[in-house]
């Protein structure tokens, strides 16, 4: 335990909280004196609705993403459905997969959606944008892409799961027309054109009704190395006439590089050149965001900066949230630059790349590309910005964890007929409660962790997480970053009594705990005991741990 005295140095300070609290009074000041630390949710200070499609994932055609990961093929003694990986099906509904971004990434640009459709013996095989990054003993189908999962299949994979579409479009190498002839193969009615009865040859009368549309991908860079007054002006020409066959189409701008404000301010700035009108186009603008330099400012070089996945020290752990934590200054920058232009923000934020990337070396499939396994430390990386997206619920319209399945911060591994669930996997199980509940401001105080950078003391915060209401239900996760301690804390609603309390938790005492294919639940979400007791919370969140707490009110 500690003072109060301590607690308001360490914990408001620690936490930027000190303003926010000076407005509570006496109350929160006793309550949070009982426990180390606080969390207050504030019932009557709803920041937005949460839209499910925070929960959105991304799959792009790179190395055993789409080939192994997804598509088996209809043959395969893997079970599948229509060629589809079964367990992934089943896997993806049960943490109501909202939005799946396909194909790239960087691949996008230099895909051709023609190539994907028609009877599939007879597609080519092409060029695989990533394909000079495989190995020698890798598997054709990553170097070359059969072509065997495209727009039908990718349409049928999101049907089976119940989850909407998001179509990366190629603006680098392929003109206008292919754009909007894509949507047209996508969404015009049974029997219409040409190229629905090219759908409906393919077995799907019915349109695919996409809504979601990328208008390129990293257009400052793979994407075709543009201005952004020169992509500003390419997205102009791509969404100046697209047929919309009596549905919504929502078009998602290729946004900045991390911290890059210029690409914003630049952008928007172009795009009003043919005036305010042309924000109407813009459903989205978005961000990418990976964690990956974890050099502790030694050095700036994407290969030199990177670390292990699995072999990492306590100053590790703490300097990869660190840099994930970016995200909140991210979103607040790049919509005050969106705002100087689109005042009354009818853009949002879309982001549709984020998460931890480290160097090669952990791959549980060797020599697939970009695949890294991921530790508790990636479980509480992905909580802690699910609740950052939570808590900016008014700003952001979607994000895509980056990428669903065998890279990056993948929710799933698979190879052949192996299969598990990673700890970042679990975690989205967890969050999926949050999905379209009301977001609601919390206060967070907690002692701040202390650290040792380099022989310099570091401070990291000591609490961090998001609320949501859904009736009389407040769902509440919460992220504990101290690699040992725990946190007792009083939890209480302004506004409410909580009544009763189911706890899930998922916390390892090791830190690099992770799942493979021979152990599959090494790491996975528990239930723990709790109870409120007149009408407030006490808890301890075990130290390195992701919690979700489902209060009922009185
Ligand atoms: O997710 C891997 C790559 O990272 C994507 O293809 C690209 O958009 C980003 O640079």
């Amino acid at each position: 335990m500690i003072g109060r005295r301590q607690l308001i140095r360490d914990g408001l300070y620690g936490t930027g909280l000190l303003l926010a609290s000076k407005s509570l009074g006496s109350y929160w000041f006793r309550s949070a004196s009982a426990s180390e630390a606080a969390i207050e949710v504030l019932l009557d200070e709803p920041i937005g609705s949460i839209s499910p499609n925070i929960y959105g994932h991304f799959v792009e055609n790179l190395s055993g993403v789409v080939y192994d990961g997804i598509w088996v093929g209809e043959g395969s003694s893997v079970p599948n459905i229509d060629g589809i990986r079964k367990e992934l099906v089943e896997e993806m509904k049960k943490i109501k997969a909202p939005v799946v971004r396909f194909p790239g990434g960087c691949f996008a640009d230099s895909y051709d959606w023609r190539d994907g459709i028609g009877p599939r013996k007879q597609r080519p095989r092409r060029t695989n944008f990533w394909g000079e990054g495989e190995t020698k003993e890798a598997p054709a189908s990553h170097r070359y892409d059969p072509n065997e999962f495209g727009t039908n299949e990718f349409c049928h994979f999101c049907k089976l799961i119940g989850t909407q579409p998001y179509l990366a479009a190629n603006l680098r190498s392929l003109p206008a027309e292919e754009f909007y002839r894509w949507v047209e193969y996508c969404n015009s009615p049974a029997g219409s054109t040409t190229l629905a009865d090219e759908r409906s040859a393919a077995g799907f009368a019915e349109p695919f009704d996409v809504r979601f549309w990328g208008v390129g991908n990293e257009a400052w860079g793979c994407g075709g190395n543009f201005t952004a007054e020169e992509y500003a002006a390419e997205f102009r020409r791509y969404t100046t006439w697209v047929p919309r066959f009596g549905h919504p189409l929502s078009f998602i701008g290729s946004g900045p590089n991390v911290d890059d404000w210029q690409w914003t301010r630049g952008f928007f700035e172009e795009i009003l050149k043919k005036g305010r009108g042309q924000l109407r186009s813009v459903y989205g603008w978005a961000l990418h965001h990976y964690a990956w330099n974890l050099s502790r400012g030694k050095t700036d070089n994407w290969f030199l900066g990177k670390r292990d996945a699995l072999a990492f020290d306590t100053v590790d752990w703490y300097e990869l949230l660190r840099e994930g934590d970016r995200m909140q200054s991210l979103i607040d920058g790049h919509w005050q630059v969106m705002g100087e232009f689109d005042k009354e923000h009818f853009v949002k934020l879309v982001v549709d790349e984020w998460g931890p990337w480290y160097k090669p070396g952990s791959e549980l499939t060797p020599g697939d590309q970009l695949e890294q396994l991921p530790t508790m430390r990636d479980a509480v990386f992905s909580g802690m910005t699910l609740d950052i997206f939570n808590r900016n619920a008014e700003k952001i319209a979607m994000a895509n964890c980056a990428q669903l399945i065998n890279c990056l911060n993948s929710l799933y591994l698979a190879h052949g007929d192996k299969f598990c669930v990673t700890p970042v996997g679990h975690v989205f199980g967890m969050y999926a409660d949050h999905q379209d509940g009301q977001s609601l401001r919390a206060i967070f105080s907690s002692p701040s962790v202390q650290y040792d950078r380099d022989g310099k003391p570091a401070t990291f915060w000591g609490l961090s997480g998001s609320a949501s209401l859904h009736d009389k239900q407040i769902v509440l996760t919460v992220v504990n970053p101290h690699v040992t301690a725990p946190r007792e804390t009083l939890i209480s609603i302004r506004g409410a009594k909580i009544a009763s309390v189911k706890a899930t938790v998922m916390a390892d005492a090791d830190i690099h705990a992770h799942n493979t294919f021979e152990n599959k639940d090494a790491v996975k979400p528990r239930g723990a005991s709790a109870e409120a007791s007149g009408g407030t919370l006490t808890f301890s969140f075990p130290a390195a741990s992701v919690t979700k707490l489902n209060l009922t009110l009185e």
